[in-house]
């Protein structure tokens, strides 16, 4: 533990407008997302941590980089060219977020950067053939950038050199109040998806791509995440709230999601060029781990918008692929754009 813990560094990103991103070479989490809210004042906007210590112990994937499966895999196996493939079972008999070690408990390689665009810190980290049961050598670049206006892009790359399955997210617990002692069901959430995947008992998509019209998971305007959440519906009892895949309207990098919170005047936009995002209203958390702003982390104390491929996609053939081949470069942007909305008389 000690000697991981001295192991662990910390990389501030700063723009002129007085945000602050700061960034580890653990998992590569997202520690902390400073804006100011409409009166001038500096929060910090997402769950975790203070110390940074505090990562090495188990924690719900707090700012973290999911993978090399983001989200689940039934029943941890997948067949690839008529191999199959056994990964850990680490969320019941599901396989969750790349397994006992992923990408969010590794010590990732970070080199600071800047660009026209901003500044940036690129992490790299080499997971081994067979690393978690995976096959392939896999080669991983994330980009993390602050932009001069106020984004937090995250650039995704990676080669193998055996065919191999791959699905990375950054696992934010996003709250805009500022202050975690607040849940986020007053925050307005709009999502660019007119489908999402229902899921079986044991939260994997049954496979077919439903309609939220008409349903609680309708976010195609605006409204607050608390509106339907507590409604009677066999989806949110399965998930204990949002904890689904939405799948986007729109392909290629567009704007998906919009998050406004009235009270700070905090607004997040969201661009991703994948096709769908699970929401988790952070159902699980249980009011057993100390806030950063004092109290304890409960359900609904923020929420996580995880642009992603389709959770268990490598074993339902209907879903796109997930599979990177050799030769082959994946690479995937996404950004969590912040802006203020100040309104008359405030
Ligand atoms: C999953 C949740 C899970 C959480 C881990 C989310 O991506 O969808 O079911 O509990 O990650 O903390």
């Amino acid at each position: 533990m000690s000697e991981n813990h001295s192991k662990i560094t910390s990389h501030t990103l700063k723009n002129a407008n007085g945000v602050r991103v700061e960034i580890l070479n653990l998992g590569g989490i997202v520690k902390s997302i400073k804006t100011p809210n409409k009166h001038g004042v500096l929060e910090d906007v997402v769950l975790g941590f203070d110390t940074a210590a505090d990562y090495l112990k188990p924690h719900p994937y707090f700012g973290a980089i999911a993978g090399r499966y983001a989200n689940r895999i039934d029943n941890g196996t997948f067949t690839l060219d008529n191999k199959t493939y056994t990964l850990a079972q680490n969320n019941g008999s599901n396989h969750l977020h790349g397994g006992i070690v992923g990408f969010d408990k590794v010590f990732w390689d970070v080199s600071p950067f800047e660009s026209e665009d901003g500044v940036g810190v690129r992490l790299h980290y080499l997971s081994e053939d067979m690393e978690e049961g995976y096959p392939g050598n896999l080669d991983v670049t994330v980009t993390y950038t602050l932009t001069h206006d106020n984004t937090l892009k995250v650039g995704y790359k990676a080669t193998t050199d055996k065919k191999t399955i791959l699905n990375l997210t950054q696992h934010s617990y996003f709250n805009l109040s500022g202050d975690f002692s607040n849940d986020i069901l007053d925050h307005e959430l709009q999502i660019n998806a007119s489908q999402y995947l229902p899921l079986n008992q044991n939260q994997i998509p049954v496979g077919t791509l439903e309609k939220v019209k008409n349903t609680p998971f309708d976010f195609q305007n605006p409204k607050p995440i608390g509106k339907d959440i507590a409604v009677e519906n066999a989806q949110l009892e399965i998930g204990k709230g949002y904890d689904h895949c939405w799948v986007f309207d729109s392909k290629g990098l567009s704007k998906v999601a919009r998050v406004y919170h009235a009270e700070s005047g905090r607004l997040m936009e969201v661009y991703t060029d994948q096709p769908g995002m699970q929401l988790y209203t952070a159902n699980f958390l249980d009011g057993t781990i100390p806030s950063k702003t004092g109290g304890f982390y409960k359900a609904r104390s923020g929420f996580c918008l995880e642009t992603q491929q389709f959770p268990n996609a490598p074993n339902q053939v209907e879903f796109p692929s997930t599979i990177l081949n050799p030769n082959e470069t994946f690479t995937s942007e996404t950004w969590f754009k912040f802006h203020l909305i100040k309104t008359k008389n405030q």
